[in-house]
């Protein structure tokens, strides 16, 4: 298989990225498993974005978001990038609406949203399944775009580059081996031009609101390719995720009671009724996610109660079910009215605010690489992502890659220095039968992470993580090379090592900042204002 891009990933990141791409040449998107199994498809509060005047909020300005999203980023965004991705939200949601995105409307207006750290109403979004809106439209799109081929469960193994081949010129991208999951074989895909949009890595996590599919992939797979990672300590934790223990299932551990909802009033209470989060920032509820992650947690510590609750039983009957119908029908399902009573909440590993660092165009360490959306670390989200910012990124970098591209890339010349690629030797390795290896260190490598290198960490704890990953990763690398290669060893290949670069870079960071919060350096520290860089070569 051979295109002129090959998109790994289809959520918004690489949807937007492709459809464009068309225009300018072949593009292949490969999809690890379904069309819809992506956080893009799962998100629910919507994409923060300042409209002309008029279509606004009273007031907001392009510097009031751009102020908001510094606030939140503790000081690590780049802001440089921050205003540009913010200037084009506009742009962005005529994108998306050109593409057939609903957005809510009031007459002529579009509805908007509050979320945490926001200073103004400016968060677009259809009812509370957002993500679904915006995934429907873009796969409609993408299957009626001419010269767009889409490969569903084509799970990408490993990037092949000029430096893994050997070749004595610039290391640059040559394309992909990819496991056919219905077949089991993998292919070379051929493409001077790889655009990573595979998301996130909740999954590295125990409890997580993310899909199976955030696995860390991209960021495993451009690590090995050699391309710089950056800023991994700073996983987001979300405040609300529904705290059901009596049911049953990964959706009743993973459920997701937006922020859109404290928004619109909700208040987040402890087992005595009292709003907590007050005592710790004025802004309460709806301070930035770092520091109510961190007052839930310290308030579960001191009253060793298991959860806090989400209260929104003030607001008028029928209120939830019309503006948040997704989350009111769920919640009855797992047996809560949260009209008469309060939603018990616990935190979960969210989002990954660092990645493979690309500049504001897409543009990674590698020549012809390009990472978009959640994978990428780009400078817009610092130490700590504000709500609703990263649809928005996403489709603004997709749109800025494809324009870089088509103006300033020029293929290689030489074509003749690059040796061939090999096929993918499956060898004579066995077929996977002990599954309970893999199974069991992927239960393994998700405990540790909650329990050493959550929302508090410690040196000591870090330490250990890093000791424990070290041998798990020894176990795994022996494991994937003496077995014949399916979608699960792939993936905890990949969740070792983003594990082992989280805890790396969390080591390295000798002060607490925005997601990263030690007890052994409680306090932020100027000379730490700086990114943490991985290189691996
Ligand atoms: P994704 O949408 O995650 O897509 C990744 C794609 O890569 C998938 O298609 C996957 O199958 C594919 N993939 C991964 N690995 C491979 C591989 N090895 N080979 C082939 N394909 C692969 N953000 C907001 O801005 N607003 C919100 O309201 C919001 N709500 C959220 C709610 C939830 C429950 C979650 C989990 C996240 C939410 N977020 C929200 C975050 C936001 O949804 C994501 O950051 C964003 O959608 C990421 O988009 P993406 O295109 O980078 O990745
Ligand atoms: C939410 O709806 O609470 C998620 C918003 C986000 O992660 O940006």
């Amino acid at each position: 298989m051979t295109a002129d891009f090959l998109v790994i990933g289809a959520g918004i990141a690489g949807l937007s990225f492709a459809i464009r791409a068309a225009k300018h040449g072949s593009v292949l998107v490969l999809v690890k498993g379904g069309l819809f199994e992506s956080n893009t498809a799962w998100a629910q509060g919507g994409i923060a974005s300042v409209l002309p005047p008029g279509l606004c909020d009273e007031g907001d300005e392009v510097e009031k978001h751009v102020a908001d999203t510094l606030d939140a980023g503790a000081g690590l965004c780049d802001e440089a990038v921050v205003r540009k991705i913010i200037e084009e939200g506009a742009a962005t949601v005529d994108d998306l609406t050109g593409y057939g995105v609903e957005f809510d409307k009031q007459g002529d207006h579009f509805q908007l949203g509050k979320e945490g750290g926001h200073s103004a109403r400016r968060i677009l979004h259809a009812r509370d399944t957002t993500g679904r809106e915006i995934a429907r439209a873009l796969v409609e799109t993408a299957r009626n775009t001419p010269n767009l081929t889409i490969l569903e469960h084509h799970c990408a193994v490993d990037l092949i580059t000029t430096a893994k081949l050997g070749a004595v010129i610039d290391d640059r991208v040559l394309g992909a081996y990819v496991l056919n999951r219905k077949s089991g074989e993998v292919s070379v895909f051929h493409s001077d031009r790889v655009i990573l949009a595979t998301g996130g890595c909740g999954k590295v996590y125990l409890y997580t609101t993310n899909p199976d599919a955030a696995t860390g992939d991209g960021v495993a797979m451009a690590w090995r390719a050699g391309a710089t990672i950056s800023n991994m300590e700073f996983i987001q934790f979300h405040p609300t995720c529904l705290y059901n223990p009596a049911a049953i299932g990964p959706e009743a551990r993973s459920f997701l009671v937006s922020e859109a909802v404290r928004g619109e009033g909700g208040i987040l209470i402890d087992h005595k009724g009292e709003d907590f989060t007050r005592k710790i920032d004025p802004r309460g509820s709806l301070a930035p996610r770092d520091i109510v992650a961190r007052a839930i947690d310290r308030e579960l510590k001191r009253t060793g109660a298991p959860c806090v609750y989400l209260d929104v039983t003030h607001k008028p009957k029928g209120f939830m079910k019309e503006r948040f119908p997704y989350i009111y029908e769920n919640l009855l399902k797992f047996g809560i009215d949260c009209e008469t009573q309060p939603i018990p909440v616990v935190p979960a590993a969210h989002y990954q605010c660092g990645g493979v660092v690309t500049d504001v165009d897409g543009k990674t360490s590698v020549r012809g690489l390009y990472a978009i959306g959640e994978v990428a670390c780009t400078g817009l989200h610092g130490a700590n992502r504000l709500a609703s910012n990263s649809l928005l990124e996403g489709n603004v970098i997709a749109r800025r890659a494809i324009e870089q591209m088509v103006d300033f890339y020029s293929p290689d010349k030489a074509q003749e220095s690059i040796p061939p690629i090999p096929e993918w030797e499956h060898g004579d390795t066995a077929e996977p039968d002990e599954l309970v290896v893999i199974y069991h260190n992927w239960d393994e490598i998700r405990r540790l992470m909650w329990d050493y290198v959550s929302i508090v960490r410690t040196e000591n704890r870090l330490r250990r993580a890093a000791t424990r990953l070290r041998n798990l990763s020894k176990e795994v690398r022996e494991f994937y090379w003496g077995h014949r290669v399916n979608a699960d060893i792939l993936e905890l290949r990949n969740l070792v090592t983003v594990a082992s670069l989280i805890v790396e870079c969390a080591i390295r960071r000798k002060e607490s900042r925005g997601l990263h919060y030690t007890l052994d350096h409680p306090d932020t520290a100027d000379r730490e204002k700086h990114d943490t860089v991985l290189r691996k070569f």
